[in-house]
């Protein structure tokens, strides 16, 4: 059956009750956190992409693509509250909807975060070669910085920082608060700089033709760019180490997505705006619109540069372009060290999302117990994070970002449908148990959360959605061959385990909620 194989949400929560983490954020430290998560490729890089499917009426995609995290924010932190163990929407699926859908959601989460790195890889590599070539007047050929799609052979670089996150956390880097606050510090004043330099100097015929791909072309914009806000559920996963989190938690939540969708707006603007470039989309001989990422737009990009125009959708660094053609060339490299600097504190993050989630898959029995395995010096599950990594680097090296971010959220949309989903079902099933966190009128919010998913997720490019489905596929086959018979939920035991080594499976407590001793979150 479907909905089968449940694992007792009592059991779950035991495995975090002896956790006891002291609840010391703050909606301020919320707001930082999910800020920290969410800046990243998506506004630095994506500007570009968003900009050739819909021209300056991207600026309306930002506010779409914002509104249904929003919803889908506000679910996620009710599950968030009420299950906050590691997993994510993978867990809550588990306890809510069984296996199936919870493997099938871990199988999606599998694109959002590792792919995910490899987006923000790839974005990292072209403000980073953009900066050694304008700071150094060199040419570096593109046959070594740019995937065979964009017009080059490999992406060197993005291959080299996915190698370097990689080792990071084989040895346990993990980011710390300082770490956190200084980078959102050099986001914010990087994105603060650049509205200030370019917003009064718009010029607002470039805003003419307003929207030339129409509603169309809006919506596949806000599919891609949503992956400007992927990021936000690590404010939901604080929920335990938050005070008083039914006030904190949607301030944090809302409060740094209206932040990061007012940035990306005066962004946007000021892109469109600035005097001298085009942010309309490039067109082929027959007036068509170029898909992002293609040989064919890069070859029109360059024949285009060759007669002098200056197309924003050709950069892979908008922003820093964009500086740079409005007379603040150092600052535009200054803006690209920013996001040399920052990036890669998002491929982390992402990085180790993944590593978490097969972690928790291995031990739940879904995925091969190697997966699970611990160095016995650093203390991390090495076999996976190289495994990881090896995926994302080759991601990288042959895909180009605007892609990567489209597959990144066809899985992001589905697990956030999964949780809205989620939330109006435990609802139901379960309206006693104490809930941190309530999403307000939750019967509305949850539908348009999911309804608001479906559109995007129906909004991306075939080749996406394909990609999707097929992976899906794949996913099945893999658990009716592998993962049923081996589940451990399936066999009758509830993995309680110690700590994140990879403890072997209690049996079910005799009485659902007992705690189990020594029960820890992974
Ligand atoms: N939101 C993150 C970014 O844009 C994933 O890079």
């Amino acid at each position: 059956m479907i909905f089968g194989r449940i694992k007792p949400l009592d059991a779950i929560l035991a495995t975090a009750e002896k956790k006891s983490l002291t609840r010391s954020l703050g909606a301020f430290q919320l707001t930082m956190l999910g800020i920290g998560a969410v800046i990243g490729t998506g506004i630095f890089v994506l500007t570009a992409e968003a900009a050739q499917k819909a021209g300056p009426a991207m600026m309306w995609s930002f506010v779409i693509a914002g509104l249904v995290c929003a919803f889908a924010a506000l679910c996620y932190a009710e599950m968030a509250s009420m299950v906050p163990v590691s997993g994510s929407a993978y867990t809550y699926s588990y306890a809510v909807m069984g296996e199936l859908i919870a493997w099938m959601v871990g199988w999606a989460l599998i694109l959002e975060y590792a792919v995910a790195a490899g987006a923000v890889s790839v974005g990292w590599s072209g403000y980073v070669i953009g900066l050694i070539e304008a700071s150094f007047g060199m040419d570096i050929p593109d046959a070594l910085v740019l995937g065979p799609f964009d017009g080059g052979l490999i992406n060197l670089p993005a291959m080299a920082i996915a190698g370097l996150v990689t080792w990071l956390l084989v040895v346990g880097t993990k980011e710390s608060a300082t770490v956190n606050a200084i980078l959102v510090a050099i986001k914010v004043s990087a994105l603060t700089l650049f509205i200030v330099l370019a917003v009064p100097v718009m010029n607002m015929d470039q805003f003419s033709p307003f929207a030339p791909t129409g509603f169309v072309g809006i919506s596949a914009a806000a599919a891609s760019i949503f992956f400007a806000y992927v990021g936000f559920d690590a404010v939901s996963t604080a929920a335990e180490e938050t005070k008083n989190p039914q006030r904190n938690m949607p301030i944090g939540l809302i409060g740094s997505l209206l932040i990061c969708t007012v940035f990306y707006m005066l962004v946007a603007a000021g892109v469109i705006g600035a005097p001298g470039l085009s942010s309309q989309p490039v067109v082929d001989a027959a007036g068509g619109v170029l898909e992002p990422g293609s040989r064919e737009l890069a070859a029109q990009c360059a024949a285009r540069a060759a007669e002098g125009f200056k197309d924003v959708v050709c950069s892979k660094e908008a922003l820093a372009f964009t500086l740079r053609e409005i007379g603040w060339p150092q600052i535009g490299n200054l803006l690209g060290l920013a996001a040399g600097l920052a990036l890669p504190s998002v491929i982390l993050m992402m990085m180790f999302g993944q590593t978490r989630i097969f972690f928790v898959m291995s031990r739940d029995g879904l995925l091969p117990k190697a997966f699970s395995k611990i160095h016995p010096t650093y203390n991390t599950p090495h076999v996976i994070t190289v495994i990881t990594g090896v995926f994302v680097a080759l991601f990288a090296a042959f895909f180009p970002v605007g892609q990567l971010a489209n597959i990144s959220n066809s899985g992001t949309l589905f697990a956030f449908a999964a949780v809205a989903i989620a939330v109006m079902v435990i609802r139901r099933k379960d309206p006693t148990r104490h809930r941190p966190f309530r999403t307000p009128a939750v019967f509305v919010t949850a539908p348009i959360a999911v309804l608001g998913c479906i559109y995007l997720f129906i909004s991306l490019d075939q080749k996406s959605i394909y990609l999707f489905l097929g992976w899906a596929a794949i996913g099945l086959l893999v658990y009716f061959g592998y993962s049923r018979s081996r589940s451990h939920v399936g066999q009758g035991v509830v993995d309680v385990p110690e700590d994140d080594t990879d403890v072997p499976p209690q049996p079910v407590p005799p009485l659902p909620g007992a705690p189990t001793p020594g029960g820890k979150q992974a």
